[in-house]
């Protein structure tokens, strides 16, 4: 496939500048006199592509472009080639869409932070990977594409009865979720939480990990088309915060407080996190979904997000008996063994049949925008998955042609 297959995008003028200059040195490389030729294996080199998904600036779905890429990436010393089977989409790449992710380099760039897929190649120094493993990598950036370079301690060979889907949704919804509860949390017996998109991937592996401790009361918000699913995955009161106060609802069942709030929304709603524990009870904050409002930057919505921004003295907190903690994975690379202990834990549960991550639905390359859209309408149910392989077209209905020019005049009126 060439770049020129990729699926039509909205192209800015510079873009089709570049584009065009692209194609001229591709045809003058074509006629290069056979003299000039180079050697046969970097010929082999060459030809060698790959698909790779590419932010090409900040903005709506449109901005992340499937692009081919030439030349096999190399190992170097202590990495391995991976040939990605999956990669996970996370909340973080749609704010990184719209320039909201610090930890994600400037554009041009291929985002994701997780993958799975097989050991390719391996590099100097590496003992304990050899080609033909399964694995699950975890990055700060670069997975979405069909072949990656990656240092061999970021990856994790993948248990037996894993599907690459599963395992693509593991690293930083679980490990998140489980250095929340037991690093931070302590999570013990009897205890209650409070999980927020609890529908979410984060959501689905936080009820999990709670699962696994006795009598734990768990409360999940999340829209109430999803309350039947959440109930059954084990939340043990569903609550739908659109139409009711979520306060208001736990207070009713649970007046004295909760032991632990997970906060991944920020603003206003870390402060009802806080004041919704009991004595010795633990506030973890680690999101600010709040600023996203639709396909762009939302400056109101920042802009109100950060004035409501949560702080506290030393003193106050210390007569509150509560503890408030941060956290980020995305600031945690360098601290590898740390990581390495966790997700060690994470697949003995698995193994054990005590997590299993729920994948919502998986998208093509090239259906990157739809992928987006279905986390950003708020309509998955766990772990939306990428492909790195082509779709297979299939012959198309009249229903489904039908489908398509009314998306087609969805997305221009959305542009
Ligand atoms: N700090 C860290 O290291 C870290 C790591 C991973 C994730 N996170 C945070 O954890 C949260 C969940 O991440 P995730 O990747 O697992 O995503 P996710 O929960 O799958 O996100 C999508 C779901 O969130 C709910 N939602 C709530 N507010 C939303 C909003 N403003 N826009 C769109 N959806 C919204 C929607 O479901 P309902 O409306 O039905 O609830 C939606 O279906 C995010 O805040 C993310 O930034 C933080």
């Amino acid at each position: 496939m060439s770049g020129e297959e990729a699926p039509a995008q909205q192209q800015t003028p510079e873009e089709q500048k570049q584009d065009a200059q692209q194609n001229e040195e591709a045809k003058q490389e074509q006629s290069k006199p056979a003299a000039e030729a180079p050697a046969e294996k970097e010929v082999e080199e060459e030809v060698f592509t790959y698909r790779s998904l590419v932010l090409s600036g900040y903005g709506g779905y449109d901005k992340v472009k499937l692009q081919v890429k030439k030349g096999m990436p190399s190992p170097k010393t202590g990495e391995v080639v991976v040939r990605v089977k999956a990669c996970g989409l996370n909340f973080a790449d749609l704010l990184g869409r719209q320039g909201l992710y610090d930890r994600l380099p400037s554009p041009p760039v291929t985002p994701g932070m997780e993958c799975s897929g097989l050991v390719e190649a391996v590099g100097e120094d590496v003992t304990d990977r050899k080609v033909g493993d399964k694995v699950i990598v975890l990055s700060r950036s670069g997975m979405w594409q069909e072949v990656v370079a990656v240092a061999a301690s970021h990856t994790f060979l993948m248990p037996e009865g894993m599907t690459f889907e599963e395992a693509a949704a593991i690293p930083v919804n679980y490990i998140t979720a489980y250095m929340m509860l037991f690093d931070f949390g302590n999570l013990r017996p009897n205890q209650s939480v409070l999980i927020h998109m609890a529908a979410g991937g984060v959501g689905v592996a936080a009820t999990q990990l709670c699962k696994t401790v006795k009598d734990v009361t768990i409360f999940g918000t999340s829209s109430a088309s999803k309350h039947e699913a959440i109930s059954a995955m084990g939340v043990t009161h569903p609550i739908d915060y659109r139409t009711r106060d979520y306060v208001d609802e736990i207070r009713k069942i649970s007046p004295k407080g909760l032991d632990i709030v997970l906060d991944p929304l920020g603003g206003s709603d870390t402060h009802k996190a806080f004041n919704l524990l009991r004595p010795m009870g633990k506030l973890i904050t680690y999101g600010a979904a709040n600023v996203l409002t639709g396909q762009r930057k939302n400056l109101i919505a920042l802009a109100k997000t950060w004035y409501n921004q949560f702080s506290i003295n030393a003193m106050s907190l210390m007569h509150a008996n509560k503890a408030v903690c941060g956290y980020n994975l995305g600031y945690l690379d360098s601290e590898f063994e740390m990581i390495t202990d966790v997700v060690a834990k994470l697949l003995d549960l698995f193994k054990q049949g005590k997590i299993k991550p729920k994948v919502d639905s998986t998208w093509h390359f090239e259906q990157v925008g739809d992928a987006m859209r279905r986390m950003q309408e708020r309509n998955n149910i766990g772990k939306v998955i990428l492909l790195p392989e082509p779709k297979k077209e299939e012959p198309k209905t009249e229903e489904a042609k039908k489908e398509e020019v009314k998306k087609d005049e969805a997305k221009k009126e959305e542009n």
